[in-house]
């Protein structure tokens, strides 16, 4: 039945939450030819989205011009309406809370939400990045508490989300789909749903694997992003630039894979993702040492650079103290509007408690958006001229957005601690470039 309306593209497919994940996704199904209602709880989102605005700049705003002009996409904060879909999609948040714990308190409310209206044949699907063992023991319970049965009422799989925020060459339709069932019935159900809507979808045996499989690949960054930290750090001491020896290594054709040092981690996965399996394994009784090391090493950058700041002040006869820092990037990636668990913030946030004056640009993030953990509401981005480079003691780069104007920024900083090698080319040698 189910399986009949995606083939005829008559299935409704709900998206729980349209954020970085969810609305992509949302419009690859759209694009596939499917009705599709989005789901979410920020009502200034679904009046954008009604007037075909886009929020996610990375995205284009042709996106959701074209959502709203195909007459098949609805946005609503109406979540009585979910009984209409017949497969859901849930891309709600998944944060760590304040001892790194999992908070599936999103994922809670959405599962309560569907419950409400949860009928025979429906299909739902989690999305967001979590431990192994969350869509059958955490969210099946929750859906179950009506009176249906998974597997014999409606159907339930995980399927991760890969999206990568900013990058040309994959999309939503075209990074492979992994997906996992709590079932049999659940996982052909899914695979035929993503099958339907993305260039290949991959049938996995169950949601668990799916749900490892999310984890081990941001593991996997998370610790070849240390890696290459921490030999920053070895080399720098060495007076090796490890930026050279990783070009070198990059040579080999087998057996290497490039990762770039920078100032820390950011974004809503990396630095968060390998906590959860972090969790679980604690809970279970092990260890998780290579996640938890990676996670000291990365989140210790930001100090290695506010140190490597000192050291470049001070050979210009300056303390931080009263130094004007300017920040370039606050964005924890290039060109994305992103600025979640960016490090650019913690390295104001520590100069600011060091005393310097600390202004940032951002030609992507005019203005720092609302932080849970973070307070930047005196902050804004400034417009780099000439003038207002030059009335800086010391210019981090902190991400190297497309649109600096390097050459300018070149000829015009007085001191330069990069930590994205992004001047290297113009700047390398000189006594007021350093790299951190
Ligand atoms: N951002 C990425 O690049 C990325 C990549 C892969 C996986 N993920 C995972 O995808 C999930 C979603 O991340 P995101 O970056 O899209 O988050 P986001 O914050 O951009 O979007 C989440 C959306 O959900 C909405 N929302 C919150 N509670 C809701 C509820 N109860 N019902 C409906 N909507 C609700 C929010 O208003 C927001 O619009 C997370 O688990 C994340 O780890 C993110």
């Amino acid at each position: 039945m189910l399986k009949a309306k995606i083939a005829s593209r008559r299935a409704v497919v709900g998206v729980l939450g349209l954020g970085y994940v969810g609305l992509p996704l949302a419009s690859a199904f759209v694009e596939a030819g499917f009705p599709v209602l989005g789901f979410d709880t920020d009502p200034q989102k679904i009046d954008q989205l009604a007037r075909g605005e886009q929020y996610l700049r990375h995205l284009g705003a042709a996106m959701t011009e074209r959502m709203r002009d195909s007459g098949r996409f609805e946005a609503t904060g109406d979540f009585g309406r979910l009984g209409e879909a017949d497969a859901i999609l849930i891309c709600v948040p998944t944060p760590l809370g304040e001892f790194k714990e999992p908070d599936l308190s999103f994922i809670e409310r959405s599962g309560e939400a569907i419950l409400k209206t949860l009928r025979p044949g429906q299909l739902i699907v989690l999305e967001s990045t979590t431990y192994p063992g969350t869509t059958r023991d955490f969210l099946r319970p929750i859906l179950e508490r009506g009176g249906l049965v998974m597997g014999v009422d409606f159907l339930l799989a995980f399927s991760p989300e890969r999206e990568d925020p900013g990058r040309k060459d994959f999309d939503t339709k075209t990074i492979p789909k992994l997906v996992g069932g709590t079932c049999e019935a659940s996982g052909d159900a899914a695979h035929a749903l993503y099958a339907a809507a993305v260039k290949q979808a991959v049938r996995v045996s169950s949601a668990e694997v799916a749900e490892s499989a999310k984890l081990l690949e941001n593991i996997f960054r998370s610790i070849n992003i240390a890696l290459v930290n921490e030999l920053k750090v070895i080399l720098d001491a060495m007076n090796i630039d490890v930026w050279e020896v990783i070009d070198a290594a990059s040579t080999k054709p087998f057996g290497f894979m490039r990762f770039t040092p920078g100032p820390g981690l950011g974004g809503h996965c990396i630095p968060i993702d390998p906590f959860y399996l972090t969790w679980v394994a604690r809970r279970a009784g092990h260890a998780t040492k290579f996640i938890e090391l990676a996670g000291e090493i990365n989140t210790r950058m930001p100090h290695y650079v506010v140190e490597r700041s000192m050291l470049a002040l001070n050979s210009a006869g300056k303390a931080v103290r009263g130094s004007n820092v300017l920040i370039l990037g606050l964005a924890y990636k290039p060109d994305v509007d992103d600025v979640r668990e960016s490090p650019a913030i913690e390295l104001i946030e520590l100069f600011e408690e060091l005393g310097a004056r600390v202004r940032y640009s951002d030609p992507h993030v005019p203005v720092p958006p609302k932080m849970r953990e973070h307070d930047l509401g005196h902050h804004e981005s400034i417009d780099l001229t000439p003038a207002a480079l030059a009335g800086f003691d010391l210019v981090v780069v902190a991400t190297d957005h497309r649109r600096f104007d390097w050459d300018m920024i070149a000829a015009h900083a007085k001191l330069v601690v990069d930590t994205r090698n992004a001047l290297a080319s113009r700047m390398g040698g000189r006594a007021n470039y350093t790299k951190a």
